[in-house]
């Protein structure tokens, strides 16, 4: 899967742990940084990767704040992305059974990193179960236009 992800300062060491076990996956990762933990503004990463979801370039996108809640916010802006933020498998399996999320955001300050890898990949595993939810996602769509 062509996935690309994204992080502030707060989100750049799980980000980058995530990029390692995407790429061990065997997806294609686009890394839009941040690189280092100098402070950075999140809606300009996010910004990045929702771009990437809604032009195509990307299936999929992932972004990591410190709680995720900014990143999500910003990345909702995009036409076409819908953003989730998740804290456990639960949600993650409900964002996209339900939502058809197509970014991910975590937070780094309030995850565990095992977790949250483990939430990566059960979020690339689950489908969109369409039907009722299809209508949904359409109707979120039309709040676009
Ligand atoms: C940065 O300190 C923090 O505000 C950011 O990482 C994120 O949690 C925002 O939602």
């Amino acid at each position: 899967m062509q996935i690309w992800i994204g992080a502030d300062h707060a989100g750049v060491a799980l980000k980058d742990r995530i990029r390692d076990m995407l790429e061990a996956d065997h997806h294609q990762v686009t890394d839009q940084g941040a690189h280092t933990g100098e402070s950075v503004d999140y809606p300009d990463f996010a910004a990045s990767v929702a771009q990437g979801v809604s032009s195509g370039s990307a299936e999929r996108g992932i972004l990591v704040c410190g709680t995720g809640i900014g990143m999500s916010i910003a990345a909702n802006k995009v036409s076409g992305v819908r953003a989730a933020v998740c804290h456990d498998l639960e949600t993650v399996r409900l964002s996209r059974r339900h939502n058809q999320a197509n970014v991910l955001a975590l937070g780094a300050r309030t995850l565990e990193p095992k977790l949250a890898l483990s939430m990566v990949r059960e979020w690339l595993r689950v489908g969109f179960e369409g039907g009722r939810h299809d209508r949904r996602v359409r109707k979120i769509s039309s709040l676009e236009r």
